[in-house]
């Protein structure tokens, strides 16, 4: 039925082929991409810009507040803007990645974001969301929940081919990062009940969208 909407959830930890993977599922399915962890990056960029201190949340939900995110959903050139300035670069260096957790754990931050990003899925007749919270919280409905996972080597492994850092160094952060986002109180990373899981440590990129593809064949027939 080309008229109802299609909506994929992919959750996971970091390192764990969620990216990749959702651009490609969306490309497949020409569909468009939302990274919601970009959203959380850029707001922590904007906190860092205005210097608020990360200690204060009330502040930081103003910054969340009034920062003007625009962010681009095409899943071959996605982008992300905050007050009109382009923010790509900026959004994965060490010092947004340092402090994106603690944002990220603010109640007030995540509804403000949760906010835009269910009127930005509701736009779009088909599109692939990945991020921590997307099947739990952000789009419970969705027609298809990807709870991807890979070991913690694997992980780090893929990170610091992304970047300068050592392995041992991006494993250190990886695990930091997934315990603050794990055990946070507010919508924490957590699997759907309903959600597939598949753990990506020994599988190729193409073999896990071939999977996915599959699956939403049946979704949708
Ligand atoms: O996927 P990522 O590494 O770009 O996400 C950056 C941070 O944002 C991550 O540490 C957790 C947070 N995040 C979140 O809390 N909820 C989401 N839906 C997406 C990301």
């Amino acid at each position: 039925d080309e008229s109802r909407q299609l909506v994929v959830a992919v959750d996971g930890p970091s390192g764990s082929g969620k990216s990749t993977i959702s651009r490609r599922v969306a490309q497949a399915l020409d569909a468009r991409y939302l990274d919601t962890g970009a959203m959380y990056r850029a707001v922590t960029y904007a906190v860092l810009r205005d210097g608020v201190d990360l200690h204060d949340p009330d502040k930081i939900t103003a910054v969340a507040e009034t920062a003007v995110l625009e962010i681009g959903t095409d899943p071959t050139g996605p982008y992300i803007k905050v007050d009109g300035a382009g923010v790509d670069r900026e959004i994965r260096g060490p010092e947004v990645t340092r402090a994106v957790s603690a944002v990220s754990a603010v109640p007030a931050v995540r509804a403000i974001l949760v906010a835009q990003q269910r009127a930005i899925i509701a736009t779009a007749p088909r599109i692939v969301v990945e991020g921590r919270d997307i099947g739990t919280v952000v789009a419970p409905d969705a027609d298809l929940k990807v709870y991807l996972t890979a070991s913690a080597d694997e992980r780090a492994r893929r990170r610091s081919s992304e970047n300068a850092a050592s392995q041992a160094a991006t494993a250190a952060d990886l695990e930091r990062r997934d315990k603050l986002d794990s055990t946070r109180a507010a919508d924490p990373l957590r699997q759907a009940e309903d959600a597939v899981v598949l753990d990506t440590t020994a599988l190729g990129i193409d073999e896990v969208v071939e999977l996915l593809q599959r699956m939403l064949e049946k979704v949708t027939a």
